[in-house]
């Protein structure tokens, strides 16, 4: 058997993540969500992990330095990364949506400033609408921008609402439904078919 390299998301949803691999029943000595460490291998080092910022899982996955990625949806979306997704883990489970002030009306003819962390996605969206926007990317913390006028509406993933209830905003619009997605890259997927079929089989066995 090949080693697999495997890209893991770092943050939020990286401690459902390692719950499922635990359960797969491989075992990656030092692996939990707040170690330094980035690179970790499991008992017989069939499976390389690496430790990354969620956004740049795509990459690593479209470049081929990761055979496997397990990321959010919404970094798949915003990457425009080239990859197979192959598996819906099912955890992490959100959406995308255009946010604002309450009785805000989103269509408009002017031109609209939209605060995000997802800048790709927010124009793809507008667009589809036909309506014309400006992005303004933003790292963190997006449910200010409205509130100091530094945009008309924030994209943003949602899970529980309580950020933007806190913050006195609400969904203008839903978008898509995003969860913790498998992604392979392209070649991986046929110069490695054995290996990647193997641990996409032991993840769908953890998930049941
Ligand atoms: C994300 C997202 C929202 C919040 C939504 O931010 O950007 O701010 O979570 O979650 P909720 O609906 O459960 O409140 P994150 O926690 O990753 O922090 P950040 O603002 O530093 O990016």
């Amino acid at each position: 058997m090949e080693q697999i390299t495997l890209a893991l998301a770092k943050g939020r949803p990286a401690s459902s993540t390692i719950k499922l691999l635990e359960e797969t029943g491989e075992h990656f000595s030092e692996l939990h969500e707040d170690s330094r460490k980035l690179v970790f291998y499991n008992e017989d080092k069939t499976i390389k992990v690496i430790f990354v910022k969620a956004l740049d899982v795509p990459t690593y996955v479209e470049k081929g330095a990761a055979d496997i990625g397990i990321v959010g949806k919404d970094n798949i979306l915003e990457s425009q990364a080239d990859v197979y997704e192959l598996l819906d883990l099912k955890i992490g489970k959100c959406m995308f949506a255009v946010a604002g002030k309450p009785g805000q009306k989103v269509d408009s003819n002017q031109k609209l400033t939209i605060a995000t962390k997802y800048p790709n996605v927010a124009k793809k969206h507008f667009k589809k609408k036909g309506q014309d926007i400006e992005t303004v990317k933003l790292n963190g913390s997006v449910e200010l921008a409205p509130l100091i006028g530094l945009s008309d509406f924030i994209v943003d993933i949602v899970e529980t609402g309580s950020t933007l209830k806190e913050n006195g905003l609400v969904v203008l619009e839903e978008m898509d439904y995003i969860s913790t997605r498998l992604i392979v890259n392209k070649a991986s997927f046929a110069t490695k078919s054995a290996e990647v079929q193997n641990f996409i089989n032991q993840l769908k066995s953890a998930m049941e």
